[in-house]
């Protein structure tokens, strides 16, 4: 498998020579922002070997998706469950443990364990919300299962914890606060709001730009809202239909869903073109040291003969900040300009093309 090229963002600049001047407008950098884009920059050095192994993780072609996790259907939950279960074995999340790039850096750590408390949780609402999640004992779940369903669910007494408390015979229901408007933002930031290892603590940003307050929220972006029933018993048959989300986390290495994380604009100014890329995710963009995004622009007069182009590379140490953006300022004015975008993805041995857009301006 090929290694993802990397390149610096100064390099990029240079290739880009004088057809466009790159320009990162930080627009709400805030100090601690910097601060935390200066560790990232530590551990990203640190990282890198970690991160760039080539490895026999077996991805989807078409999206780069994960296959599903072997042995899904052992779990418990699979019974009742099946939809949401088969959701959930296509995500990072039932990957976290078997993920080979996981299996790879923990080859290299004298004390493993401190780094399962993430890839393979004991049941969250077990212990303490706010500090770092603890490892599950091997057994009875195995850590094969990763971020699993008793993971995000399983509450004291044995109770299942979800958003609206409904119960059977199988187990019984408890509405838990993290399912509700409240606290929804506490169960995904246990784990996400943590810079370790390759990865960016993603939810601090989202807490320091204060979205929570303005009414976004982690399973708002990250997971679809379904109308269905959620469990169907093998005797007893399905459930009453509610308002519930699925389990396939939206993510990334999703093209679509990658697209709506840039708001694109552009706009003439002293006889050029300015493309704006606006972030529009809940947080900086990427959140992941080998994660890296490259945009290409192309300014077409009205007769469509080139007017200029340029580039644009994003990476974690180039990342957008939360509420920010950056532009790509191109020769001429446009009447079009031609837009494409590529994802680097760990893991997957070629760029994936996320984004084809064409932006007319009057
Ligand atoms: C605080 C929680 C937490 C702990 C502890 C943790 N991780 Fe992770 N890890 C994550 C999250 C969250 C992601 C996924 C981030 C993403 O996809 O943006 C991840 C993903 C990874 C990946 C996959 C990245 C890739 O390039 O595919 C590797 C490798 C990794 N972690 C290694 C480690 C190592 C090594 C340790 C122990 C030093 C560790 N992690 C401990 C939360 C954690
Ligand atoms: C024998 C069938 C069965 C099994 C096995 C089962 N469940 Fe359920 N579960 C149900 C039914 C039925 C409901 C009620 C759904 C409803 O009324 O909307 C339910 C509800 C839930 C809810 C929603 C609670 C709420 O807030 O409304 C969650 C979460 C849940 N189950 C998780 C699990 C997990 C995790 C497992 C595995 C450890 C599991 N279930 C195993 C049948 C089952
Ligand atoms: C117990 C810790 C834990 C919790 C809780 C958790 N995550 Fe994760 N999450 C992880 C780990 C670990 C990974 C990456 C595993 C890997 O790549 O090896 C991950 C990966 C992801 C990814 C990246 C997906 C991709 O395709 O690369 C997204 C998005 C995500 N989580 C969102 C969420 C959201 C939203 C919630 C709350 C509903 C949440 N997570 C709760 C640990 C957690
Ligand atoms: C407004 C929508 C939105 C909100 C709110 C949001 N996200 Fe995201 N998130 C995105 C988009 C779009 C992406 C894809 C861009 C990317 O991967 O950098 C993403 C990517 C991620 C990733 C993968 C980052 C990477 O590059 O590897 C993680 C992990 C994640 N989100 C977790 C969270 C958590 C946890 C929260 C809540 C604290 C949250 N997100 C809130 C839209 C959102």
């Amino acid at each position: 498998m090929k290694k993802i090229k990397r390149r610096s963002p100064i390099a990029c600049i240079a290739a880009a020579g004088g057809t466009a001047l790159i320009a990162l407008v930080v627009q709400s950098l805030s100090a601690q922002a910097s601060a935390s884009a200066g560790e990232s920059r530590a551990s990203f050095a640190r990282e890198q070997a970690d991160t760039e192994v080539a490895s026999g993780y077996e991805r989807q072609a078409d999206d780069g998706r994960p296959n599903s996790l072997e042995r899904a259907g052992e779990l418990e939950c699979n019974r009742c469950h099946s939809t949401i279960v088969e959701e959930w074995s296509t995500t990072t999340h039932a990957m976290a443990w078997v993920d080979p790039h996981y299996q790879k850096a923990l080859s290299k750590k004298r004390r493993p364990e401190s780094c399962h408390g993430c890839h393979s949780p004991k049941p969250l609402h077990l212990g303490d919300m706010s500090s770092k999640p603890i490892p599950r004992p091997k057994l009875p779940e195995e850590w094969h299962f990763g971020v699993s369903s008793n993971s995000c669910h399983l509450g004291p007494g044995g109770l299942i914890l979800g958003p609206g408390g409904h119960g059977h015979e199988a187990h019984a229901g408890k509405q838990g606060r993290s399912f509700t408007p409240e606290g929804r933002n506490d169960l995904c930031s246990a784990c996400h709001r943590t810079t370790i290892g390759p990865v960016i603590g993603v939810a601090k940003d989202f807490e320091l730009a204060g979205k929570a307050e303005k009414g976004q929220s982690c399973v708002g972006c990250h997971m679809t809202v379904e109308f269905r029933s959620s469990a169907v018993d093998p005797e007893l048959g399905p459930s009453p239909e509610r308002v519930g989300r699925s389990h396939r986390i939206n993510g990334p290495l999703d093209n679509e869903f990658l697209s709506e994380a840039f708001g694109l604009s552009a706009e003439h100014q002293a006889g050029k073109t300015i493309l704006r890329i606006r972030n529009e995710a809940g947080h900086r963009v990427p959140g992941l040291t080998s994660r890296s995004f490259e945009f290409a622009a192309v300014a077409l007069d009205g007769e469509g003969s080139e007017l200029g182009r340029g580039e644009l590379y994003v990476d974690s140490r180039s990342f957008i900040p939360v509420d920010g953006a950056a532009s790509i300022e191109l020769d001429g004015k446009a009447a079009q300009v031609q837009i494409t975008a590529d994802h680097n993805a760990p893991g997957v041995d070629r760029p994936i093309r996320f984004l084809e857009r064409i932006i007319e301006l009057p």
